[in-house]
């Protein structure tokens, strides 16, 4: 059974838990489908205030839905479109304190207010993923999120 429990007083300590919590789950474990299922409820289970927690995986050239919580999302996005292809093509991390005032945002979910997308780049700088958080919220991400979420993209570089 796994039992993670993350309740740290502040936000560093609590993305350093949320970290050593990830390595542990992906350790010897080789499929990326069930590397991003569990990354994704650890860390729907522990970051608040979010409302979609999630992966969309580089098939082709094109951002493809892969494991998340929860709701149904849209299936395919192009890279440059919203702001997950935004991440894609850059391959940089984007931070929306508004998605409304994001020109081609893709509304999944009307109740999606701010969102943190991370680029997982591999080790020949080919994109894998992307991670995916989205918040009803407005500026629900803040600088320690992004960086906190960076960490969780170089954990799971060497897992997908
Ligand atoms: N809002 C995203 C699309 C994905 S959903 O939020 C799950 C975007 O504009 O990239």
């Amino acid at each position: 059974m796994y039992d993670f429990k993350i309740a740290a007083a502040d936000k560093a300590t609590l993305y350093r838990d949320l970290a050593s919590a990830l390595d542990g789950l992906v350790a010897g474990e080789p499929d990326p489908v069930a590397n991003m299922a569990n990354a994704a409820a650890l860390i729907w289970e522990t970051l608040p205030e979010i409302n979609w927690a999630g992966f969309y995986r580089n098939v082709g050239g094109e951002l493809v839905l892969g494991p998340f919580q929860g709701r149904p999302a849209c299936i395919r996005i192009a890279f440059g479109q919203g702001v997950c292809g935004a991440a894609a093509a850059s391959l940089q991390p984007q931070r929306v304190d508004d998605v409304h005032a994001f020109p081609g945002h893709i509304a999944c979910d009307s109740a999606s207010v701010s969102e943190l997308v991370v680029p997982i780049v591999g080790a020949d700088g080919e994109l894998i993923a992307v991670l995916d958080l989205d918040s009803p919220a407005r500026a629900r991400f803040d600088a320690d999120d992004e960086a906190g979420c960076v960490k969780l993209a170089e954990i799971l570089a060497k897992a997908l």
